[in-house]
């Protein structure tokens, strides 16, 4: 059983704000998280770069995906984090797990799979794109559902290669986070509230995310299309 959290934010910014309030409240421990590309999640690490509450020795760094380009890759994923966070703050090189692409693909994968598997992630941040994608995990992928571990995926838009969490490392996580703003989002994001919600067997990604506690942080022109948002807790 998944329990689904939806809390609404006025924009952006207060969307990063009270997603940066909810991550140092989840921070008291150890913390196993792994972060998302996209520019929804970039304004939380920007926020958590400046941020001196953390205790970063007792954080472990994952990736949910990256594009298969080099680490240093305009396009990279871990790129985006390290310039907007990790170059920022002192957590110890040895609690960052990057998806190590000079692999290849398949050697990225299988490296990273290992790697995952080692313990539940406590917290997977994720985004989600237009299309209904989270992490890479695109829309009409064979076989998604029943994909395990780290897979290789495809992305319709460059850069094409991708290396992702699979949807039952997701979902065996403590918590996961879903972070959608803007208006181009909302349609999508109404038609994956009602897959959550009605089918068993949905095909949109991001509706596939069902671990024991999922929170959805979305700004209002995200959510303006999901059924009675005035019901739902804002801030
Ligand atoms: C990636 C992401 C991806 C992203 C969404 C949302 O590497 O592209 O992990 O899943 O989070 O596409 O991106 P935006 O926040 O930029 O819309």
């Amino acid at each position: 059983m998944s329990h689904l959290e939806i809390v609404i934010a006025k924009d952006p910014e207060a969307l990063a704000s009270l997603a940066l309030e909810r991550l140092v409240a989840a921070t008291g421990g150890r913390l196993r998280i792994a972060l998302a590309g996209g520019t929804t999640p970039r304004r939380l690490y920007t926020r958590l770069a400046g941020d001196e509450r953390i205790d970063w020795s007792r954080i472990e760094i994952f990736f949910g995906d990256e594009r298969v380009v080099a680490k240093d890759d305009e396009a990279s994923n871990f790129r985006m984090v390290r310039e907007a966070l990790l170059d920022h703050v002192p957590i110890p090189p040895e609690n960052v797990h990057r998806i190590e692409t000079e692999r290849g693909s398949a050697g990225a994968a299988r490296h990273y799979r290992e790697l995952v598997s080692r313990a539940p992630l406590d917290l997977v941040l994720l985004g989600m794109g237009a299309d209904g994608h989270t992490a890479s995990l695109f829309p009409r992928t064979p076989g998604l559902a029943e994909a395990r571990g780290v897979v290789v995926t495809e992305s319709p838009v460059p850069p094409k290669g991708r290396v992702s969490i699979a949807l039952d490392v997701i979902n065996g996580a403590r918590e996961a986070w879903l972070l959608v703003s803007g208006a181009d989002k909302a349609e999508r994001l109404a038609e994956v509230y009602a897959e959550w919600h009605g089918s068993p067997a949905p095909e949109l990604p991001a509706a596939m995310v069902r671990p024991r506690r999922l929170v959805w942080l979305v700004d209002e022109d995200a959510a303006k299309r999901l059924p009675n948002p005035e019901s739902r807790e804002r801030s």
